[in-house]
């Protein structure tokens, strides 16, 4: 999956025979699953109509500061616009808009908006093989890469003069190379692995039965899905669930019972920097499995069970430098029993449930949850959906990181 997948992208199409090329340009935007907002110069308008920009974007394409064919002349908002974006692009960049941008000369709405943006500003200069080396557009460059922004070099080829040099707009295919690979550089954990187990543990019974629990996993998908979001190699091993890794990049290993999701843990456990018990493993399993069916007899029948292993526990006595985060499913005096698991099992972190808050536990969709560290400090946090609480664990992760 693209990262440019879900970002939000603010194109700005300044007035260069390459704005042909923002067709393709954003049609790529689109197949890679990002949402595009098209900005055009007035100028631009004689290269590509804004009709093929919205059409391809599925979005309004914004011009002037108001709308001329609105009687009402609604008002163009540049900072909301800007505030919306992820990322913006300029492309192709001219050395007219290139100019402005360094001395914030906004009598365009696509200046006026590249002023208010926050975000992180890209920028693909088109022009002719001369211009491109004028000290003057040297210097618009060497401003704009000191503002923060970020420059797509153009390339050789033939240019619109006839005459071959520096100076082609970037291809469509290459500008998105780019972002994919300037992006992906920045994801804050990129070149970390993480473990995550997932889901409930089945213990088998008979051929046919077995003693399991209501997991359904949703919580460790969204760590994963979330912690691959972010840059991260995942490897997630999962008791038996319905779900599926919708970031194609985490590697999903399917488990059954405790001691399988034990012994994969165990096989990737040395080589990874973090990992995050989430699932919800038996903590007993029947002492001897029958090899056919029980048969229905007596009017009373007991299994004995013995103790299955306690994962986490393991790789807490094995861990060396990694980020250990376990998760603690209480009923009762839930600070002091998570904070002895923090304790037994060797952890960094744990993630509180407590069954008694409301929307919190198995099969539902949202989870309240409070984080202990290791060293007891507590942090309760707000009724979240699991999507965001997976986003607020990953954060301590990163911040980890950041401080180590
Ligand atoms: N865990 C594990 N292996 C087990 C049992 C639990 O890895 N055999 C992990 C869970 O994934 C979770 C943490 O340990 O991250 C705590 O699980 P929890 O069920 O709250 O606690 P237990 O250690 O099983 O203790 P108890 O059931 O007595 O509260």
């Amino acid at each position: 999956m693209s990262v440019l997948n879900g970002k939000k992208i603010l194109l700005g199409v300044s007035g260069g025979i390459a704005a042909y090329k923002t067709a393709s340009l954003v049609r790529l935007f689109i197949k890679a699953g990002a949402h595009v907002q098209v900005i055009m110069t007035p100028a631009s308008k004689d290269f590509v109509t804004p009709l093929t920009l919205s059409t391809l974007s599925k979005n309004p394409v914004h011009s002037s500061f108001f709308n001329q064919d609105d009687e009402d002349a609604v008002w163009n908002n540049h900072v909301d616009l800007a505030l919306w974006a992820d990322l913006m692009l300029i492309a192709p960049a001219t050395s007219n808009t290139l100019s402005k941008m360094t001395t914030g000369n906004s009598d365009n709405l696509l200046v006026a908006t590249y002023l208010s943006a926050k975000c992180p500003v890209y920028f693909a200069p088109a022009m002719d093989l001369d211009m491109y080396k004028h000290p003057s557009v040297l210097s618009s460059f060497t401003a704009l890469k000191s503002f923060g922004n970020i420059m797509i070099p153009a390339e050789s080829g033939e240019l619109a003069s006839g005459l071959s040099g520096e100076g082609r707009m970037a291809e469509p295919e290459n500008i998105i190379a780019f972002l994919e690979a300037d992006l992906e550089s920045k994801l804050p954990l990129k070149g970390k692995k993480i473990l995550i187990t997932a889901g409930p543990t089945y213990e088998a019974i008979d051929p046919v039965r077995f003693i399991g629990n209501h997991s359904s996993g949703k919580m460790g998908f969204d760590l994963a899905n979330e912690a691959a979001n972010l840059g991260a190699q995942v490897i997630l091993i999962a008791g038996p669930t319905h779900y599926k890794a919708k970031n194609g990049l985490v590697e999903v290993i399917n488990v059954v019972s405790a001691q399988d999701m034990y012994d994969a843990c165990h096989e990737y456990f040395n080589d990874v920097d973090v990992a995050i018990a989430a699932a919800a493993v038996a903590d007993y399993r029947p002492k001897v499995v029958a090899l056919q069916k029980i048969k229905k007899a007596a009017d009373e029948f007991s299994i004995e069970l013995e103790k299955t292993k306690d994962i986490l526990a393991s790789l807490g006595a094995i861990k060396k430098n990694q980020f250990l985060i376990g998760f603690a499913l209480e009923t009762e005096n839930e600070i002091e029993n998570a904070k002895l698991k923090i304790q037994k099992k060797n952890l960094d972190l744990i993630v509180l449930n407590s069954l008694q808050d409301e929307g919190a536990g198995f099969k539902k969709e949202t989870n309240k949850v409070t984080f202990i560290d290791q060293d007891f400090k507590i942090e309760p946090m707000e009724l979240k959906s699991k999507e965001s609480v997976a986003v607020d664990i990953l954060n301590k992760v990163v911040l980890h990181f950041a401080k180590s």
